[in-house]
């Protein structure tokens, strides 16, 4: 397939949030609403197909000038295996070096995924913010074999 990685725009959204959301019910993306998005539309890499549709998305999400945490990787189910999270893990690399971040972390059941991307296991509380920020959101930080998995990048 022709598919390409690229920014997303504000008419993109609800195709966005559609297939971020579809994976929030088993727990695998947190749930996105409409302001999110439309707050973080810069944030976002999307995959396309040859027709503009999307097709697998992933963002940052900013802690602080140094911190990031990528987020809302999902990619359309019948492609599942097809390299496209694995390319769209390295989009949100490459952006977040772009912005000057340091750290880039994620929480996530893909271990495998993570790790052959160049990310490294660390406690969840290496991030004490994310803690804080998903505090009313026991969902997102208490489930048992979530993971967090963390980046090193060059920074400023
Ligand atoms: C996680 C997700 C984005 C991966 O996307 P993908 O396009 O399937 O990933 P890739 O094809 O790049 O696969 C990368 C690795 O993941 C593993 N993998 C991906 N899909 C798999 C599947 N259906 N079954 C088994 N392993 C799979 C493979 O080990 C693969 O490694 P390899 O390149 O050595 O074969 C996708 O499965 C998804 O949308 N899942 C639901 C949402 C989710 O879990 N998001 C993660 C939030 S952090």
């Amino acid at each position: 397939m022709n598919a390409r990685i690229g920014p997303a725009h504000e008419t993109d959204i609800p195709q966005l949030l559609s297939l971020n959301n579809r994976y929030s019910a088993a727990g695998l993306t947190l749930a996105r609403t409409p302001d999110f998005a439309a707050n973080h539309v810069q944030d976002y890499r999307v995959l396309r197909d040859a027709q503009g549709g999307i097709i697998g998305c992933v963002a940052l999400d900013e802690y602080s000038p140094s911190v990031a945490e990528l987020i809302s990787l999902a990619v359309d189910e019948d492609l599942h295996g097809s390299g496209y999270g694995r390319q769209l893990i390295a989009a949100a690399v490459e952006l977040a070096t772009s912005r000057g971040y340091s750290d880039l972390f994620a929480v996530s059941y893909s271990d495998e995924l993570f790790l052959s991307c160049g990310f490294a296991r660390v406690p969840l509380g290496t991030y004490p913010e994310k803690i804080s920020r998903y505090a009313k959101n026991q969902s997102e930080i208490e489930v048992g074999e979530k993971h967090c998995f963390a980046m090193r990048l060059a920074g400023r």
